[in-house]
């Protein structure tokens, strides 16, 4: 019998007045009177190349953060062969002595580093403390340990043998490398891409969102200190292209381990394609990539409990998680009362700086999101085919704000319920009564992707229905519940179509792409 599972980091509430919250503002005040230098960390040597790029808050164009060492592919190159000369080491170590890194880490993070990095999520990310804190604190520590729990069971599963002979199967690491590039909008997934490779025996070349780059370093410095040996993982900075091509023309690329847009992906995967007789084994592709989250509402839904999730999985932290609600369906005979609430429940949300704790919601990531986001809404606005409900307002003078949006579509194919936006805009569709069935059917095929997803109903054959006629437009689907905030452990997270391979990250279906079994038959 397996040990039980670890139980989930319990989330610290930051109420006025409490030890954790002063702890919290301390760091918020320390980070943003210093510039913190960010080195990339190659073999076990910080490299600094002079070439420095300015990390600012997104809700605060005047506050600089940090400044990032940028390299080049003589660096990249230099982190490859890091990670080579690491490999055999590390691979060679009992899959404890792995474990033990990781499980100090989350220790680490769990107590003394929670602060620090749940700082560094709100300032260079502009998240909110709630939501540092359910990603940067909780689900990072929730992936490295339950990621050891789910090590310790593909360690543990063995083939049959029959009389006179035994067989053993050995869960090797990837000959190779793997390459972790890794997204702005979780610091969580950041620390997972590369950790859960390395956990399985391979050495890792990362490269951190140029978005994220403060709460990555401090990603790094903490498995530093839990004692991650010299050369597993290697964090690189540089333009993001020629980071890439660089690895991915390597014949020791084992592995891609991605979290970012579909476009990236693509081209991710095209490269390896094109490089496919030059390397030593199959790269395993993992990649987790877009999302055009629906809420799909019966008219027997919960209104009350519907408009709290379009707003929570919409807004909360500015739609960038690629799990947002991005597109609802909902029936006219709910449309009047559930647009009431929603826009009472709107015009309450407060949005500006992160560090005050009153705020729902932060600013968009950076100048280019704001720009597309703009324009998406300057267009909805300007098309007599859309209304504008609530929000619509892009504030840029103090941060990249972009008001939390709602427009209702007259055609469910509109490119509004259709295209990821990645920010705080719900297009909304209000489908005839009595025609759920085509309204599911505008809902699985009108968008690209498969990743999240929400049913509102209390009718249970309407439930059953939807649910088989959804059934691959998401890998998270969630019933009377947001599409966001999977739980390590409780929903293993991923999707398919356009949104990836669907590799469950903090699952051991997602470890087990990170190992290449080799199965020994001693004959006696
Ligand atoms: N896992 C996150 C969520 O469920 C998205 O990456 O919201």
């Amino acid at each position: 019998a397996s040990p039980p599972l670890p139980q989930n980091e319990p989330i610290h509430a930051y109420a006025p007045g409490t030890p954790e919250r002063a702890a919290l503002k301390a760091e918020l005040a320390r980070l943003s009177s210093t510039t913190v230098e960010i080195p990339m960390f190659i073999g076990g040597e910080e490299v600094r190349t002079g070439d420095l790029q300015e990390v600012r808050a997104p809700h605060r164009h005047d506050l600089l953060l940090a400044r990032a060492h940028q390299g080049n592919t003589e660096h990249v190159k230099r982190a490859i062969e890091a990670a080579r000369r690491a490999h055999k080491g590390w691979a060679s170590l009992p899959w404890t002595a792995r474990a033990a890194v990781f499980l100090k880490a989350a220790d680490m993070l769990s107590t003394r580093l929670r602060p620090t990095m749940n700082a560094a999520t709100m300032l260079g990310q502009s998240k909110t403390a709630y939501q540092a804190e359910i990603d940067a604190a909780c689900e990072l520590i929730d992936f490295l340990r339950f990621n050891v729990h789910y090590a310790r069971q593909i360690a543990a599963e063995q083939p049959g043998s029959s009389r006179g002979s035994w067989n053993m199967q050995e869960p090797r690491p990837l000959e190779g490398f793997v390459f972790a590039s890794t997204p702005f909008n979780f610091t969580a997934i950041a620390g997972n891409l590369p950790t859960a490779p390395a956990l399985m025996g391979n050495t890792v070349v990362w490269k951190p969102s140029a978005n994220a780059l403060l709460s990555a370093h401090f990603v790094m410095n903490l498995l530093r200190e839990a004692g991650l040996p010299d050369g597993v993982i290697n964090l690189v900075m540089g333009p993001p292209e020629e980071v890439a091509n660089a690895c991915l023309a390597h014949q020791d690329l084992a592995g891609l381990h991605f979290t970012g847009s579909t476009e990236v992906f693509q081209a991710l995967w095209r490269r390896i394609g094109d490089n496919i007789g030059n390397y030593r084994t199959y790269p395993r592709v993992v990649g987790e990539t877009g999302g055009k989250d629906f809420v799909f509402a019966h008219k027997s839904a919960d209104l009350e409990g519907l408009a709290v999730a379009l707003v929570r999985g919409a807004y909360e932290y500015q739609g960038q998680k690629c799990s947002a609600a991005s597109r609802a369906y909902v029936p006219r005979s709910l449309w009047p009362a559930l647009k009431d609430r929603l826009v009472g429940l709107m015009e309450g949300l407060r949005m500006g700086d992160v560090a005050d704790f009153r705020s729902f919601l932060g600013a968009v990531i950076d100048e280019r999101a704001h720009k597309r986001l703009a324009g998406r809404i300057g267009a909805a606005k300007g098309d007599p085919s859309c209304t504008l409900i609530a929000g619509g307002g892009t504030p840029a003078d103090v941060g990249w704000f972009v008001e939390p949006t709602l427009i209702e579509v007259r055609d469910p194919k509109h490119a509004l319920m259709r295209d990821e936006l990645f920010g705080p805009v719900l297009a909304l569709w209000v489908y005839p009564d009595g025609e759920e069935e085509a309204a599911l059917k505008q809902c699985d095929e009108g968008s690209p992707y498969g990743l999240t997803g929400a049913i509102f109903a209390r009718d249970r054959m309407f439930i059953e229905q939807a649910a088989s006629t959804l059934r691959f437009a998401a890998g998270n689907l969630y019933i009377n519940d947001k599409p966001t905030g999977a739980v390590v452990g409780q929903q293993p997270f991923g999707g398919g179509r356009a949104s990836g391979t669907n590799d469950k990250a903090g699952s051991s279906l997602n470890l087990l792409r990170w190992v290449s079994p080799r199965v020994v038959k001693e004959t006696f």
